[in-house]
């Protein structure tokens, strides 16, 4: 039976992971190691904690001989590294945590497993998954064919550029030392316990809280959508039949101008609202507590610095190889998820405490999107 080692487990899609691999692999030995940023949150494993497979250890991927002992002590054989800074905004803000934790971080983990794995143990059967992202290739014209695995690297951000180093780090070690390594290069993830500084779930907060709804620039640029639970079962499948030292992208097929995505969730809003008298009484807030559309909130402000225009991602090679497709469609996702929050108002309103607030006052420095309606929480 493998025993895991999670990096970055009480963060948005470490804790589904979490979550996932304990429903599929009842009696796996799973360790995570998290710092519990302002990303991290304990109450993302609530549904975990007693398991008797499960360990929390509150530690720095950068702390190698914590990463060493860890390794060690839990004999682990399957490293999956989800644990970085992970929003693009705070990486132009404030690029140093990023460089630290996903370059320094990841070659931490890398040496860590190197000396144990390959040194310390020879361990034939080991895995090291690095979790990784589309925004590593750059961005794509409206015509232009998706990001497949030849596609050359191209980061625009800090938080991209860093993506990418540590891409070249974890495949240096596999082909200089040896490390059976993999790596997947997902697209945006959405679904349970995403953190409301990312557009979905913020949007979602936002509209439950009455308050504007921030589009960057003209609200055209793309992504290709993802649940959560399509990308752990990604993972899933490349650590069962993805071959060491590949690259696998993973994709929803699920491509959606910004603008279209807001609009899409207010009209659930709407509707939801309509359907269920109850949320009236808990978001009294919500403009669709009153009837009003959820979509006059929308507020167009100014554009993110080297904002990529479009992502979109070729599943071929996942498909073929290992037979992954994405089972969730968008449609059914922002279903699920806008009443996942509407019920889990406890888990959000935890997670968006000072810190979080300092960083919304800093970032937009747009009084009218600071605009507090929200009469539920006082
Ligand atoms: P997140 O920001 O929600 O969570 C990151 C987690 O890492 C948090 O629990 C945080 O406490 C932890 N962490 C941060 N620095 C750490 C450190 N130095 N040591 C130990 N733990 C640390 O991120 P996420 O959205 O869940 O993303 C997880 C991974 O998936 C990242 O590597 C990200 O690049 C990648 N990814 C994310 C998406 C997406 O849409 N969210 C898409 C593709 C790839
Ligand atoms: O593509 C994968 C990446 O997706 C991951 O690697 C990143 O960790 C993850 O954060 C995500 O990056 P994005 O920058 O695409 O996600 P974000 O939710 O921040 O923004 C999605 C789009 O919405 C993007 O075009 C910017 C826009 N946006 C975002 C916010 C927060 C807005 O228009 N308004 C907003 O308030």
């Amino acid at each position: 039976m493998p025993r895991l080692l999670v990096t970055g487990g009480a963060g948005f899609i470490g804790s589904n992971f979490v979550r996932y691999w304990l429903e599929q692999h009842a009696g796996d030995r799973l360790v995570v190691l998290d710092a519990l940023t302002y990303a991290g949150n304990l109450a993302s494993l609530e549904a975990v904690k007693e398991r008797s497979e499960f360990r929390f250890v509150h530690g720095n991927v950068c702390d190698t001989p914590l990463v060493e002992g860890l390794l060690r002590e839990e004999a682990i054989d399957t490293i999956v590294h989800f644990a970085a800074e992970s929003h693009v905004d705070r990486s132009i803000h404030g690029p140093d945590a990023f460089i630290e934790t996903n370059v320094f971080g990841t070659h931490s983990m890398l040496k860590a497993a190197r000396k144990i794995w390959l040194e310390e143990r020879a361990l034939a059967q080991h895995r090291f998954h690095h979790v990784s992202t589309d925004e590593v290739y750059g961005s794509l014209g409206p015509a232009d064919p998706p990001f497949h695995e030849q596609t050359p690297y191209a980061p625009n951000s800090p938080y991209s550029a860093s993506k990418a180093a540590s891409d070249h780090l974890v495949r240096a070690y596999h082909h200089t030392y040896g490390l059976k390594v993999t790596i997947s290069n997902c697209s945006n993830n959405y679904g349970p316990f995403h953190f409301p500084e990312k557009l979905i779930p913020l949007t979602i907060v936002n509209i439950l809280q009455g308050r504007p709804l921030p589009i960057y620039g003209d609200g055209r640029n793309v992504r290709d959508w993802l649940h959560v639970r399509d990308h752990c079962r990604g993972i899933d499948l490349i650590l069962a039949k993805g071959r060491a030292g590949e690259m696998y992208n993973i994709g929803g097929g699920s491509e959606c101008e910004n603008l279209s995505l807001v609009q899409r969730l207010c009209v659930a809003a709407d509707e939801a609202f309509r359907g269920d008298p109850s949320l009236a009484i808990r978001y009294p807030d919500c403009p669709a507590a009153r009837g009003e559309p959820a979509s006059a909130s929308i507020k167009f402000v100014p554009d993110r610095p080297g904002h990529d225009r479009r992502y979109a991602i070729d599943c071929a090679k996942i498909a073929r190889e290992i037979g992954y497709r994405a089972h969730v469609s968008l449609d059914a996702g922002l279903l699920d998820t806008f009443g996942w929050y509407t019920e889990h108002s406890q888990w959000w309103r935890g997670v968006m405490d000072g810190s979080y607030r300092r960083w919304i006052e800093t970032h937009y420095r747009d009084e009218s999107l600071l605009r507090t309606g929200d009469r539920a929480r006082s």
